[in-house]
């Protein structure tokens, strides 16, 4: 409780330890956590980054091979920096096996989670090799670089579709004595589900949109930090794109917000305000045309924090009161830079007004102070909302363990007509459902899940999708959706929620499930 109590706090009152949301940016070369390589977190940690290493270079190679033949020196630099990578995995654990299962890379076993620089080439790598039909390559000797090239060379060789590819593979390698790299096939699900993948559904469209708007916004920010112009017609047109896919299903991106990167904090959180914002426009009515202004303006809410100095907005303790003064300019901040944008086209005074207005508050008590006007834009009545929300259950380096979606609908319900609009705080609990997205729950089949997806029928909120919380011999997630409002035949709910869990103390990482 002494937990909830602190954050809400934090969040909602202008308190000076109140940062709301800080920037946090970290060069995409280096490992932005400083980890302990040999605590089991670090060690896990540590391999996570040298599978990103290992799937971007291979990425790489696949791609420059593609252009090059096998004896071209600009392949050079690419082999001994793959090679380097690789060959420090292999001695890590004396094997290193990748392996796809169903839509994942698995590293010696382990799932690799991408980073958001990486999502490029996990998504090329995986689609490759699917078409391939290759589902693990192991390497059982340290590699040497003859030995790299012709595996290379052999695995481009590879026609799409080719159940024996695998068997090709191996003739190709041993035709040149090699016989430590094993390749096998690709495991296919009962279901075909592996064939089906390579359509661009909605889920991976979905996926796509929310990890480039990221690479984007991150792009922005650091270009705005750096004095140079930024490209805002980008994200309009990720906007755009974000918009249709709302339209059609705003559950899809609304699970995308789970996935709460720390070390991405700045940039994740920003699309997350976007998208919450733009399913409430959408509840709104709003048209395409103010849908894509407020989803550009919830984008760009916190451009101010490019010009605050990167050790306050990191700091882990109490900010001093000139800290907070400095803190509390950036809504005024982000004004100026919009507004010097070269593509001002781009932009109108409502998307302004809404920068200017984001922590306002509804009774104009929070900041920047107002002598004049006597009331909260619309666009900054709704990314008030949405940036609470997200700012609250996102982990932070000054409270690494945040409030559950449902604690901090409580904290905004306790603090609805001061500080929001209760109207859109109406809508936004409506959005995110009576149990929210990503709200760990106890079924009274003593089952665990995970709202997954709220029932659109004001009538079912608090009947939503569940993904059940369960693991399969291997220990993966098996991944089962049930419905809440299915019935058995006598009529009765088959499922209902008994009450909400922390996955804190059940170490269950809820974003892994929206992955
Ligand atoms: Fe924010
Ligand atoms: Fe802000």
């Amino acid at each position: 409780m002494r937990i909830y109590q602190a954050a809400g706090d934090r969040n909602l009152l202008n308190e000076p330890a109140d940062k709301g949301d800080q920037m946090e940016i970290t060069p995409s070369s280096t490992p932005p956590k400083k980890v302990d390589p040999t605590s089991p977190d670090g060690v896990e940690a540590e391999l996570a980054r040298l599978g990103n290493n290992l799937v971007t270079k291979f990425h790489v190679l696949v791609r420059i091979s593609q252009i090059y033949d096998s004896k071209n020196v600009a392949l050079n630099q690419f082999i001994n920096e793959f090679l380097e990578t690789i060959n420090t995995l292999i001695k890590r654990n004396g094997v290193l096996s990748l392996k796809i299962i169903k839509d994942e890379f698995f590293l010696n076993d382990q799932r690799l989670r991408y980073s958001v620089e990486g999502f490029t080439s996990f998504k090329y790598l995986s689609s490759h090799w699917k078409k391939r039909l290759i589902g693990e390559v192991k390497f059982k000797t340290l590699m040497g670089e003859e030995m790299l090239r012709h595996f290379i060379y052999a695995f481009i060789k590879l026609e799409e579709g080719r159940e024996e590819n695998a068997d090709l593979f191996k003739k190709e390698l041993e035709s040149h004595q090699i016989t430590s790299i094993e390749v096998m096939p690709l495991e296919i699900d009962e279901d075909g589900e592996d064939f089906t993948l390579e359509m661009e559904d909605h889920r991976e469209l979905g996926k796509k949109i929310f990890f480039e708007t990221i690479g984007t916004i991150k792009d922005v920010i650091t270009n705005i930090k750096g004095n140079q112009s930024a490209d805002i017609r980008k994200l309009k047109r990720l906007a755009q794109k974000a918009i249709h896919l709302v339209i059609e299903d705003e559950s899809i991106l609304m699970g995308m917000t789970m996935i709460k990167n720390y070390d991405e904090y700045t940039f994740n959180h920003s699309v997350n305000v976007s998208i919450y914002s733009l399913a409430m426009g959408k509840r709104l009515g709003f048209s395409k045309k103010i849908l894509t202004e407020l989803g550009i303006t919830a984008l760009l809410h916190d451009i101010g924090k490019s010009k605050i100095p990167r050790d306050v907005l990191n700091k882990p303790a109490t900010l001093s009161t000139e800290e907070w003064e400095m803190m509390k300019k950036h809504p005024l901040m982000g004004v100026e830079i919009v507004l010097n944008l070269k593509q001002l086209g781009e932009i109108n005074p409502r998307m302004v007004v809404g920068i200017f207005d984001h922590h306002l508050m509804n009774d104009l008590s929070g900041y920047p102070r107002l002598f004049l006007r006597n009331e909260v834009s619309l666009f900054g009545r709704i990314i008030q909302i949405a940036d609470s929300y997200d700012a609250m259950t996102t982990p932070r380096i000054y409270k690494k363990i945040p409030y559950t979606p449902e604690q901090a609908l409580a904290v905004m319900l306790r603090e609805k007509t001061v500080h929001f609009d209760p109207l859109l705080l109406k809508i936004f609990i409506g959005l995110v459902g009576i149990y929210p997205l990503g709200s760990l729950v106890l079924l009274n089949t003593h089952e665990i899940g995970i709202v997954y997806k709220p029932n659109h029928d004001p009538k079912w909120l608090d009947h939503p999708i569940v993904l059940l919380v369960d693991r399969d011999a291997k220990g993966d997630a098996k991944k089962e959706l049930i419905d809440l409002t299915d019935t058995d035949s006598a009529g009765n709910y088959k499922w209902s929620i008994v009450k909400t869990l922390d996955p804190h103390k059940y170490h269950i990482d809820i974003a892994k499930y929206f992955l």
